[in-house]
């Protein structure tokens, strides 16, 4: 059975006292239809990772392979476990645009993290100019086979897939249900001829790109989308707490 999940990449948002209030809003009043994970700012994963873990997971949006030594500004996976994250999200499309992540440093983040026990939130998603000339598919096929293909069929189980493209992200236009359905179905496809049925009808793979209160539903109700990957309405505990609802 695939997991239901939703989760909150919360981005370089908030200052301190607004994460800890977020934080506490979301974990008091989450049930437990769906996994809500919170994808938070590097600097407040220790503290928000020590409170009750219970109902909401904390991870961290991004961390390095290495797992110590000369790279200043980075922190690495086997830190962000030390202080109890239980995922990170590796291949976000913020990361592979404005800091140039490519599909080989994504591999070796991919590797790193599940070598540390932590959950892999892996995305991938095509630009508007690869969507316009319908190179979607290519794109995808190309970023999963690059950075999470080489996997063993054990190891994907600790991943979960975010289908996020990248012109709907922030900026208010989402995919149609059927869009992205559409995407989901294909990447399933592909973890079907790679690792087999049963691999991949446990992947959940979920859907990011201005996902909100007002479209969760239809969007939750496809047949292969099995959550979001909530940005912008996950800094609104009500919003975000609807969204769960969604299912
Ligand atoms: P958005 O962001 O919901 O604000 O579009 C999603 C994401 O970047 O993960």
């Amino acid at each position: 059975m695939r997991k239901k999940i939703v989760a909150g990449n919360w981005k370089m948002n908030l200052l301190p006292n607004e994460a800890n209030q977020l934080f506490h809003e979301i974990s008091e009043n989450t049930n437990s239809n769906c996994q809500v994970y919170a994808f938070v700012p590097g600097i407040y994963l220790a503290e928000l990772a020590s409170k009750n873990q219970k109902n909401v997971f904390v991870g961290a949006q991004n961390a390095y392979y290495e797992d110590f030594g000369a790279f200043t500004g980075e922190i690495s996976m086997k830190q962000i476990k030390a202080n109890r994250a239980k995922a990170v999200l590796v291949g976000h499309s913020e990361r592979r645009s404005v800091f140039l992540e490519s599909n080989e440093l994504l591999k070796l983040k991919v590797d790193a993290a599940l070598k540390e026990g932590l959950d892999v939130f892996f995305c991938c998603g095509e630009t508007l100019d690869e969507r316009e000339s319908n190179q979607q598919e290519e794109v995808i096929l190309k970023q999963l086979q690059d950075s999470l293909f080489h996997l063993s069929e054990e190891e994907m189980k600790n991943v979960v897939i975010a289908y996020e493209p990248v012109w709907a992200i922030g900026t208010g236009k989402t995919a149609s249900k059927e869009q992205a359905n559409e995407v989901h179905q294909f990447i399933r496809k592909e973890l079907t001829s790679k690792y087999g049925e049963n691999c991949a009808n446990s992947v959940s793979i979920l859907y990011g790109g201005s996902c909100n209160p007002s479209n969760a539903k239809d969007l939750f109700s496809q047949s292969d989308i099995d959550g979001g990957l909530i940005g912008g309405a996950s800094l609104k505990s009500k919003d975000f707490l609807e969204i769960q609802n969604s299912f």
